[in-house]
């Protein structure tokens, strides 16, 4: 360290300096990696048709299909012949299980190898994973199994792109770009919606291995595109990597490395990393898990408070119950009798859901997520309530077994505006907050936690759905959105107590704004200094702000050089 090329860091004490200007050609890199949201949509969507397709049913049922007749061969009642609601549930649910444990497994690998080469790791687990599902031909166990190992890899792709994205977007459009990687996981559903319905009729086992095989092509792209990208600067801060740190910010910042703004910038991250370190110190291996877990629940910026923010949020944004249309929209929309195509029908509800998604990218700088979540939870739960009560009555089975045709039109037209205000808020911003819940040391354990939050509910939720609505179990019906629309009023509740606004600040400013106020009061908290100025690492070498600026003790700032962030004191960078 200390070489001559050197020069020590040393950052700003003015607010409008502590994030570099950004090019265009910057904000467009930082733009790709929402291209991972292709992976985890098209992975949840095209489960559903596939397990409806006559050839997939008789393949597993051994009950033959009369493609000309358009009916299974000897079975009497025809129309609702389909997989038992058991086996729908393994071959769905499994790969959230899978995705579990890879957003896990992600949150420790991010922190040893790195953000980006375990978004690559992700892509060639779950290209495996997709050899095992296409290698199967009416081999259950062999299918499953491709499904979960596919599922490890999509927990990996899931949690890690997340913290990727967070941690290089610009924070003025940091919400709008997460938000990117949500309407990408909804063109993905789309996609795998418009692949299953094409080749659905099909006669032969490309029916479900077309379906599959395209994943190849995402898993591609992205592989290659993240091999191209730089690597978190934020990752290499944590690493104590200086240099490497500054190379990757002039590069996501589109500044030359020797600019003042990327030495500003770095400095500002690496004073926030040096007061995390000193607040969360990295003791053993398991104490860096449990360090997720410390601190009073009272205490807004704890860590205890910020696990349970990111992981409570994705369960409260599960339970709303999207994925039960995404999942389950083919069969529950075939139960409709005198409805539209089932097909068609969910290929409506998934474009409604690309189509309103990108609204997200303006209103999330525009309202701010904590808003979002309070407007987007009200809509839904109306529109839910209105679904379920149209259901026992004017939509209700009469003794023929068929519905009202307006009744149903009309259900449907309430699932897509629940849809609507599912895209336009939670669906973003459930993605958006986790990546900026967390300091920089528990990071990415904190998103990999709370993506694992998000597979669990959804796989609890794909576990337990057929039996609850399937013919041949609860046959709940339309009855399930009296389920979603209760649970939703929860969520509608955590936001309202425990969703921070942190809109235009910067992750390091929005560990200041936990520790300051709580989250009812978070709307307009305005940073009054910088972490540099805090840490003492000022090109002017002024003293620190009074705790005016920020209202918690800097442990290490008086005496900094002996503190555990001393490590930092001889950190160096290119000049
Ligand atoms: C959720 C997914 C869901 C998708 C629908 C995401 O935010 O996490 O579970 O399938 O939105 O668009």
């Amino acid at each position: 360290m200390g070489s001559t090329g050197f020069v020590p860091i040393q950052g700003t004490s003015d607010l409008s300096r502590i994030e570099a200007p950004v090019t265009f050609k910057a904000y467009l890199l930082c733009a790709f990696a929402a291209f991972g949201g292709i992976f985890f949509g098209y992975d949840t969507g095209w489960m559903g048709g596939v397990v409806i397709m006559p050839y997939f049913v008789s393949m597993y049922t051994g009950v033959p299909y009369d493609y000309d007749e358009k009916r299974y061969i000897g079975i009497a009642n025809s129309e609702n012949f389909a997989l038992p609601s058991s086996t729908v549930s393994l071959m769905t649910s499994i790969l959230s299980c899978g995705t579990f444990f890879g957003a896990l497994i992600a949150g420790d690998l991010a922190d040893f190898i790195g953000r980006r080469i375990t978004i690559i790791y992700g892509c060639l687990v779950f290209s495996g994973g997709c050899v095992l599902q296409i290698a199967s031909t009416n081999q259950e166990a062999l299918f499953v199994m491709g499904r979960l190992v596919a599922g490890l890899g999509v927990g990996f792709i899931s949690a890690v792109i997340i913290l990727y994205m967070s941690e290089i977007a610009p924070r003025k459009i940091r919400g709008a770009l997460v938000s990117g990687y949500q309407f990408c996981i909804t063109l993905g559903i789309l996609l795998a919606n418009c692949v299953t319905y094409s080749t659905s009729k099909r006669s032969d086992s490309g029916s479900y291995r077309i379906p599959i095989g395209v994943q190849f092509l995402w898993a591609l792209i992205l592989g290659v595109g993240l091999y191209l990208l730089p690597e978190s600067p934020r990752y290499h801060v944590q690493k104590g990597k200086l240099d490497m740190a500054a190379k990757d910010l002039a590069i996501v910042r589109g500044q030359p490395v020797e600019s003042e703004f990327i030495k500003d910038e770095l400095a500002e991250i690496v004073a926030n990393h040096e007061y995390e370190m000193q607040m969360i110190p990295q003791t053993s291996y398991i104490g860096s898990w449990m360090a997720c877990f410390q601190g009073s629940l009272r205490k807004g910026n704890s860590n205890l408070r910020r696990t349970l923010l990111g992981t409570g949020l994705q369960m409260a944004q599960q339970v709303t119950g999207i994925n039960f249309i995404f999942y389950f929209g083919p069969i529950f929309f075939k139960q409709l009798k005198n409805g539209p195509d089932p097909f068609q029908t969910t290929l409506v509800s998934t474009l409604v859901n690309v189509v309103s998604t990108p609204i997200s990218f303006v209103a999330v700088e525009w309202f701010g997520r904590r808003m979002l979540l309070l407007l987007g939870g009200v809509g839904m739960i109306i529109a839910q309530y209105i679904v379920a009560i149209l259901g026992v009555t004017a939509g209700r089975e009469n003794a023929n077994g068929e519905h009202n045709e307006a009744a149903v039109k009309a259900m449907i037209a309430f699932i897509c505006i629940n849809i609507f205000c599912f895209a336009t808020t939670w669906g973003p911003v459930g993605w958006v907050t986790v990546g900026e819940s967390f300091p920089l040391p528990i990071r990415s354990r904190g998103v990999g936690l709370s993506t694992a939050s998000n597979w669990f509910w959804n796989c609890i939720i794909a576990t337990i759905t057929p039996f609850m609505v399937g013919n041949d179990e609860g046959g709940l019906g339309p009855s399930v959105f009296f389920v979603w629309a209760t649970l939703t009023i929860f969520s509608l509740i955590f936001a309202y107590f425990l969703v921070p606004e942190m809109k235009g600040l910067t992750l390091e400013q929005i560990d200041q704004m936990m520790e300051e106020v709580s989250p009812r009061k978070s709307v307009g908290w305005v940073a009054t200094t910088t972490f540099a100025a805090e840490m003492g690492h000022l090109r002017d070498q002024k003293k620190p702000h009074s705790s005016a600026g920020m209202a918690h003790d800097f442990p290490g700032s008086a005496q900094y050089p002996s503190s555990p962030g001393a490590m930092y004191a001889d950190a160096y960078f290119p000049k």
